[in-house]
C-alpha cells in the first residue's frame, strides 16, 4: 500500500516519517511549495528533536517523497491521510476549511477506490462531513471509505510518541477499512481500539481535555499549597505513586499552552454548550488556566512595587521545551502584560523567536542568558528548557541589579536559590 499524507505540519511530517520507518512508500503533499522544497532536501520547517534526521534518511532512501501536485498525488495513492490544521475560529469553533479543501481535492481528483483517514483533531461528527464533501466534489462516482485515526503525539517528543504510541484508535463503520489500517500499523506493539468514527473523534478531545484538567487541578492546588507553605511538587510525587492517578501531567506552572489543549478544550466546551449539555468542569479549567500566569506576575509586582521602568529578564518563550512553537505560550501573555505596564523586557530562548508584530518591538531579544540578565530587577522563568536547570546562578547573579527570581515552572530549588541570596518565588514550591 502506498500512502499519501495531506499536510506536512507536525502531525503530517511525523506521520509520514513513521510510515516510512515502518517500511511503506509514503508521499507528503502540501500547498506550501517552500515547505515541500525543504522537506525534499530532508530539512524541516519547525524544531522537533530527531525528526529531521529520520526524514532525511527516508528522503535519501527514496521511501519518502514530497510534492505539491494534488492531481498526481491523489490519483496515485489508495490510502490518504488528512493531517491539515484545524485552528480555532474567533468564536472558538474549529475552522474546518482545510479539512474541507483536502476532502474536496480528494473527491475531485480520485480515479478509483480510496481510503480517506482523518488524523487531524476534528469536531465530533466531522467524518460524516468529510464523506459528504468528497461525494459532492466527485466528477464521477468512485467507491471510497472514511476513517478517523486520531494522533496522540506531543510536540518536542513527536518521534518517540509516534514510533511508540500507547494506543492506536481507529474509528470506522467499515470492516475493510479497519483491516487496511490494521495492516498499516501491523509492526506496532500497542493496544488497538476499533470503534465508530464519532467515538474515535471524542476519544481524542476527551484525552486532551482530561490532561488539561489534570494540569489545571495542580495549578489551582499550588495556590493552596502557597497558603499552607507546602511544596506542590512533593504533593504531586505523593499523588502520582497511586497508579490510578499516575505521575505525569501533575507539574504545576504557568498554565497549559500550545496549539492543542487551549483549542481542543474550547472546541469541546463550545460543542457541549451548543447541545445544552454544558461541561462545567472544563468551563472552569479554561478560566483557571486563563488566570494562571497572572498568579506569578502578581507575586512579582508585589515584590517590585510596580513594573514601570523595571528591567525584567524573561527566560523561555516556547510554550514548552524542545519546540520553537509559541502558540498560546504563557510567556507571550507575560511579556504583553509587562510591556503594558512599562517594563523593559529582555528575552532569551534557545530556539523560539518572537512574532514580527509591532507590539513586541520594545522587547530586547538576547542571544545569551547573560545578556538577558543584564541589570535585571527580576528574572521570570517561563519555559523549563533543560539548559536552564544547569545554569550556575552563583556566577550569574553578578549580572543582575536585584536578586529576584520568579520561577513559572518550579524548576529551581527554592532553598538553593535563597541560599545564594535570591528572593525566590515559584508556583506552590517555595518551601
Ligand atoms: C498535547 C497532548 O499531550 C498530546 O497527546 C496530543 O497529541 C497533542 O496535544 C495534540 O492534540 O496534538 P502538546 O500540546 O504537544 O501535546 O504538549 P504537552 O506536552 O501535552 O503540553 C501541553 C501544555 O501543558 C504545555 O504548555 C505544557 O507546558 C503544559 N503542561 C504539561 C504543564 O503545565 N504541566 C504538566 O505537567 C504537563
Amino acid at each position: 500500500m502506498n500512502i499519501l499524507i495531506i499536510g506536512t505540519g507536525y502531525v503530517g511530517a511525523t506521520t509520514a516519517m513513521v510510515f516510512a520507518e515502518s517500511g511503506w512508500q509514503v508521499t507528503g503533499l502540501d500547498v506550501d511549495a517552500g515547505k515541500i522544497e525543504r522537506l525534499r532536501q530532508g530539512r524541516l520547517h519547525f524544531h522537533e528533536p530527531g525528526l529531521e534526521d529520520l526524514i532525511a534518511k527516508h528522503v535519501s532512501s527514496g521511501r519518502l517523497l514530497f510534492t505539491t501536485d494534488k492531481e498526481t498525488a491523489i490519483a496515485g495513492h489508495e490510502v490518504i491521510f488528512i493531517c491539515v490544521g484545524t485552528p480555532s475560529q474567533p468564536d472558538g469553533n474549529a475552522d474546518l476549511r482545510y479539512i474541507r479543501q483536502a476532502s474536496e481535492d480528494i473527491g475531485h481528483w480520485m480515479n478509483g477506490y480510496k481510503l480517506v483517514v482523518t488524523k487531524s483533531t476534528v469536531p465530533i461528527g466531522t467524518q460524516e462531513q468529510v464523506k459528504a464533501w468528497i461525494e459532492a466534489a466527485q466528477r464521477q462516482p468512485h467507491l471510497f471509505d472514511v476513517a478517523s485515526n486520531p494522533e496522540f503525539l506531543r510536540e518536542g517528543k513527536a518521534v518517540e510518541d509516534a514510533l511508540r504510541p500507547d494506543r492506536i484508535v481507529i474509528g470506522t463503520d467499515n470492516a475493510k477499512a479497519a483491516e487496511q489500517l490494521l495492516t498499516l500499523y501491523q509492526s506496532f506493539q500497542c493496544p488497538r481500539i476499533i470503534t465508530t468514527p464519532r467515538t474515535a473523534e471524542l476519544i481524542k478531545y476527551a484525552s486532551n481535555a482530561f490532561l488539561a484538567t489534570k494540569i489545571t487541578y495542580m495549578n489551582e492546588l499550588a495556590r493552596l499549597c502557597d497558603e499552607f507553605e507546602v511544596n506542590v511538587n512533593e504533593v504531586a510525587t505523593g499523588m502520582g505513586l497511586d497508579p490510578r492517578i499516575g505521575p505525569s501531567f501533575l507539574q504545576a506552572g504557568l498554565g497549559y499552552g500550545g496549539s492543542c489543549f487551549p483549542k481542543d478544550v474550547l472546541e469541546l466546551v463550545m460543542t457541549a454548550r451548543k447541545l445544552q449539555v454544558p461541561l462545567r468542569i472544563l468551563e472552569e479549567v479554561m478560566e483557571v488556566n486563563r488566570t494562571q500566569f497572572t498568579y506569578l506576575l502578581d507575586k512579582a509586582r508585589t515584590r517590585l512595587g510596580d513594573f514601570a521602568n523595571k528591567n525584567i529578564a524573561i527566560l523561555g518563550l516556547a510554550f514548552k521545551p524542545d519546540t520553537n512553537d509559541i502558540r498560546e505560550a504563557p510567556a507571550l501573555r507575560i511579556i504583553h502584560e509587562l510591556l503594558l505596564e512599562q517594563a523593559n523586557v529582555r528575552l532569551f530562548d534557545p530556539v523560539a523567536t518572537l512574532p514580527a508584530h509591532a507590539s513586541y518591538q520594545a522587547v530586547t531579544v538576547c542571544s545569551l542568558v547573560e545578556e538577558a540578565l543584564h541589570n535585571a530587577d527580576a528574572v521570570i522563568l517561563c519555559t523549563e528548557w533543560p539548559a536552564f536547570g544547569q545554569l550556575d546562578w552563583e556566577n550569574l547573579k553578578g549580572h543582575l541589579k536585584q536578586l529576584n527570581f520568579f520561577d513559572g515552572r518550579n524548576m529551581m530549588d527554592a532553598r538553593l536559590m535563597r541560599g545564594i541570596g535570591f528572593y525566590y518565588q515559584g508556583i506552590g514550591n517555595d518551601y
